[in-house]
């Protein structure tokens, strides 16, 4: 009886037409889904991410990200002349968890470049004034050495953040 219905049913035009539009959507998606055979999917060069795979906005590692190269424009600045915020930048901290674009892109070695961040940061806020142009581009070498392993593409960027002496 009920192959009977299946048979039926798929004899009907509609219900054919149906799977095939429905696979070919589910397959469209999937490939943009994959940077790899995408070629549309550029990787943008001032983010590893890319707008392509990533429709639904940035993610929460992205955002966070953007922050802490903004917060550092400004400490620099503040490190130039000797001084530094009163506060110490607790939402930094939220690197650990925070959500990155694809769920691939934290690799095992993430969290120890993470950690190595989060010191040199807690050494700057801690540090004597002779010592702050040092701290601070301990702090801007910390994030270079994670995006090397883990996003190239903000390098340039984050290098001219640092206090040449
Ligand atoms: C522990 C690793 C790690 C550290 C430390 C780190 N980053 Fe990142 N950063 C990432 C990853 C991973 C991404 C990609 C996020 C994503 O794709 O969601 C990223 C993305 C970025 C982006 C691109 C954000 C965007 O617009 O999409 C900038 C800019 C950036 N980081 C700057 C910095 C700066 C400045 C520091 C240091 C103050 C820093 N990062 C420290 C791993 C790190």
């Amino acid at each position: 009886m009920v192959l009977k219905q299946m048979g039926l049913l798929l004899k009907s035009k509609n219900f054919v037409l149906l799977i095939v539009v429905v696979f070919a959507f589910l397959l469209s998606r999937c490939n943009n889904e994959d940077k790899t055979t995408n070629p549309t999917a550029k990787v943008d060069t001032a983010t590893c991410s890319s707008k392509t795979i990533n429709p639904n906005g940035d993610s929460e590692l992205a955002l966070l990200m953007r922050k802490m190269i903004q917060s550092s424009a400004s400490l620099k600045e503040m490190v130039k002349q000797g001084k530094l915020p009163e506060q110490f930048p607790e939402e930094f901290l939220k690197i650990h968890t925070a959500k990155p674009t694809n769920s691939d892109t934290k690799k095992a070695s993430f969290d120890g470049f993470a950690n190595n961040y989060i010191d040199n940061l807690n050494t700057l806020y801690h540090s004597p004034k002779q010592e702050l142009t040092r701290n601070y581009n301990a702090v801007i070498n910390s994030c270079i050495s994670c995006h090397s392993e883990h996003c190239p593409g903000p390098i340039k960027a984050i290098k001219k953040l640092s206090i040449t002496q």
